[in-house]
């Protein structure tokens, strides 16, 4: 896979993608963006792959943005067609079908701060700092953080951090909803491997249904979320795991479960 600002490695079923800008503390420009949704198609289509993490090199930044050195030489043209590109690469992160973690060493800015909330889970390091500064810029988000702030973490907390631009720290971030762990710095690589392992071992098929049911559902109306997670709980049972993991619960022993 011939990346320029990604890099790429697999440990058995988990993959890690790392932004590798660190001298622009990981900045997307077009083609880091561009990069990032061909490595997550070739995650999605690769059924070796079970879960994906997401994070950024060096210890300063996650992501500080969208490359500010890009928007400021970029027409009204270009800005759209930006912002529809970053839109469609974290779509297909939060719809992949697989859980992608984002590991939130540093800062989380602007655009970082979208493809955080873009990702299915977010664990930060007590050092990390989140927000949306665009509104400093003379800009607002363009990649999906008003729409996604507002659904994970209702619309006050929405408006002033985006209307305010201020960053936050990562304990604030937790008490929004916005991340689901904060740990010490020196413990975060252990606690997003116990995460992505865990979710490796477990049954892939229910993983999907999860997923799908909880993102496309929480966004149509509640009796088509709940037909849609029906057909999922169906579908499901048409799976080895299933078999699996009811008998391993009746047998007293644990699962094993091989993603059939
Ligand atoms: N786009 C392009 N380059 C960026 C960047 C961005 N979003 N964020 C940081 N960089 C670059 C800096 O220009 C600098 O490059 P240089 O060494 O060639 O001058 C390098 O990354 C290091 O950043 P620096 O600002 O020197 O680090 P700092 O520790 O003083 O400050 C931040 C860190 C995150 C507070 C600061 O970089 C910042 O505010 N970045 C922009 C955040 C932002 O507004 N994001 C939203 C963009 S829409």
């Amino acid at each position: 896979m011939p990346f320029t600002n990604l890099l790429i490695n697999d440990d058995g079923a988990i993959r890690s993608i790392t932004i590798n800008r660190p001298d622009k503390l990981n900045a997307l420009n077009q083609q880091t963006i561009a990069e990032l949704h061909q490595a997550f198609a070739l995650a999605r289509a690769d059924e070796s792959v079970r879960v994906i993490v997401l994070t950024g090199a060096g210890p300063k930044a996650f992501v500080a943005g969208a490359d500010i050195s890009e928007l400021d030489q970029a027409t009204p043209v270009q800005m759209r067609d930006l912002s529809r590109a970053g839109q469609d690469m974290m779509r297909l992160v939060e719809t992949l079908g697989k859980p992608v973690i984002a590991r939130l060493q540093g800062f989380a800015l602007g655009g970082g701060m979208e493809l955080a909330m873009a990702c299915t889970l977010r664990i930060a390091s007590e050092q990390a700092r989140m927000g949306q500064p665009e509104i400093n810029l003379g800009v607002l988000p363009g990649f999906g953080g008003t729409q996604r702030l507002v659904r994970l973490c209702g619309r006050g907390a929405a408006l002033e951090l985006c209307l305010l631009g201020a960053p936050i720290k990562a304990q604030r971030a937790y008490e929004l909803g916005l991340v689901q762990q904060v740990v010490a710095a020196d413990a975060l690589d252990d606690t997003v491997n116990a995460t992505a392992t865990q979710l490796a071992a477990s049954a892939p098929h229910a993983i999907r249904g999860i997923l799908d049911a909880i993102i496309l559902g929480a966004d149509a109306p509640i009796e088509i979320g709940l037909s849609y997670e029906t057909q999922a709980f169906g579908l499901v049972a048409s799976s080895q795991d299933k078999a699996e993991g009811t008998r391993a619960f009746l047998e007293k022993r644990k699962p094993n479960f091989t993603g059939t």
